[in-house]
């Protein structure tokens, strides 16, 4: 499946249900694995990004069972993991390495975090400093920067730290850290980020609270176990939501999407471009907002100009954005997005590449990109540079281009959707 070929479709209609999200599935697995008995995950997110977690703690001594969604993970407790007797392999996720060197750190044991060529070109910095100031022993190659780190963690003092960089993966390494320590460590940033990590301790009985962007959270209580299900991930519906907005004719029902207004941005920006997504049915799911979300294809889509605070809200929804505004009226411009370089790939860059192969002229800047919209999308070959979120934007892209379009290293998509190219056929006509 490693060269995929898509056809521009007439029609995009239909319902579907996206995968399980893929950032509460991992924290359910470590979040449980950390708790004192056992915990039952329902609609768990089956993919290599999540698999990357569940293989961590395996080897770090948890009992995780269970077929298709439903996983039974037998916590050990705070203080129970043991130490892995080889390196933990975390793939592609940087989720996984960024949560688990908090844990980590927490334990008094060696432990080495690696992963494959795009995840040991990501910048570790972030995590080992803070780490570094609460007492953790971590060493990584190229001067403390990259993977593979080293671990030695212990007892571990309080922190408080202000995060020069809005990110929910170093956010919440820093509060699992924070359970290993005696008194509170308080964390800010200063854009809010994803807050499912805030969401979902307390509800295991931590000792956490929020006001406004600072988290506080007093370590020392043991967590206990979660039953829960996993709503739909809003990063995975955006593909097929943008789809929607792009191919003329279109309708189609989202099922069982998560809301969280931390992970909605993109659906602000579509509606300051003129496209209005209805939602319907919202409901709370394990302490998160989902709705259903219904998308047809608006007249016409305007440019959009976008900068830092709407950022973090819509951070891996940059790729599919890039194609929305392809397709918009005038010159979009989204900066403040910096970040977008230090992802599975450098995304400015790659979609700044393949929009360029399909005709559109893009400019690069060092914090974002400009795209000039409406001029067409021509089918070409383009390519994933490895990176899901890439591959699925590019496909979107495809659907709505004249010719047809080949996409290289398609496979990717399974990182956090691997039925995302039936899905596509399936809503396509
Ligand atoms: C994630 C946080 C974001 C996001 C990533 C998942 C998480 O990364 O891009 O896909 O689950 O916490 P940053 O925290 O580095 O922005």
């Amino acid at each position: 499946m490693d060269r995929v070929e898509i056809r521009p479709a007439r029609h995009f209609k239909g319902e579907f249900f996206p995968p399980a999200d893929k950032s509460i599935s991992h924290r359910a697995v470590i979040l449980s694995s950390l708790a004192s008995g056992r915990s039952v995950v329902k609609n768990f997110l089956r993919a290599q990004d999540t698999e990357s977690t569940m293989n961590a703690f395996r080897r770090l001594g948890v009992g995780i069972t269970g077929e298709g969604g439903t996983l039974t993970i037998n916590g050990k407790g705070l203080h129970g993991l043991s130490e892995p007797s080889d390196v933990i392999d975390c793939g592609n996720s940087g989720t996984t390495i960024r949560l688990i060197s908090g844990v980590l750190s927490g334990n008094p044991f060696f432990s080495v975090l690696t992963g494959d060529d795009s995840l040991r070109s990501r910048p570790m910095a972030r995590v080992i400093g803070p780490l570094g100031m609460m007492g953790a022993q971590i060493s990584a190659r190229s001067d403390n920067r990259f993977p593979p780190l080293a671990i030695k963690g212990g007892a571990l003092r309080p922190l408080r730290y202000e995060m020069p960089v809005a990110s929910a993966q170093v956010k919440s390494s820093l509060l699992l850290a924070g359970l290993y320590c005696e008194g509170e460590t308080e964390i800010s940033e200063p854009t809010q980020s994803r807050d499912h990590t805030e969401r979902m301790l307390p509800a295991q009985g931590a000792d956490l609270r929020t006001e406004g962007l600072r988290v506080f959270v007093r370590g020392g209580r043991e967590l206990s176990p979660m039953e829960m299900e996993v709503p739909g991930d809003f990063s995975s519906a955006a593909f097929f939501i943008v789809a929607a907005l792009l191919v003329p004719g279109s309708e189609i029902i989202a099922r069982n999407v998560g809301i969280n207004p931390t992970r909605t941005g993109l659906l602000r920006a579509l509606s300051m471009m003129g496209a209005a997504v209805e939602i319907q049915n919202a409901r709370e799911m394990s302490g998160e907002p989902v709705a259903d979300l219904r998308c047809t294809s608006p007249a016409g889509l305007k440019a959009v100009g976008l900068t830092e605070e709407i950022i973090p809200s819509l951070i891996d929804e940059f790729p599919v954005l890039c194609i929305a505004a392809a397709h918009a009226e005038g010159f979009t411009t989204i900066r403040g997005a910096g970040e977008l370089r230090v992802k599975e790939s450098d995304r400015i860059r790659a979609m700044a590449s393949e929009l360029k192969k399909m005709g559109v002229k893009v400019e690069e800047y060092p914090d974002g990109i400009g795209i000039q919209g409406a001029a067409g999308l021509k089918g070409a070959e383009v390519d994933s540079h490895g990176d899901h979120r890439i591959a699925m934007a590019m496909a979107v892209g495809a659907l709505a281009a004249e010719g047809v379009t080949t996409i290289r290293n398609a496979s990717a998509v399974g990182i956090s959707f691997p039925s995302f190219f039936d899905t596509l056929a399936r809503l396509s006509s």
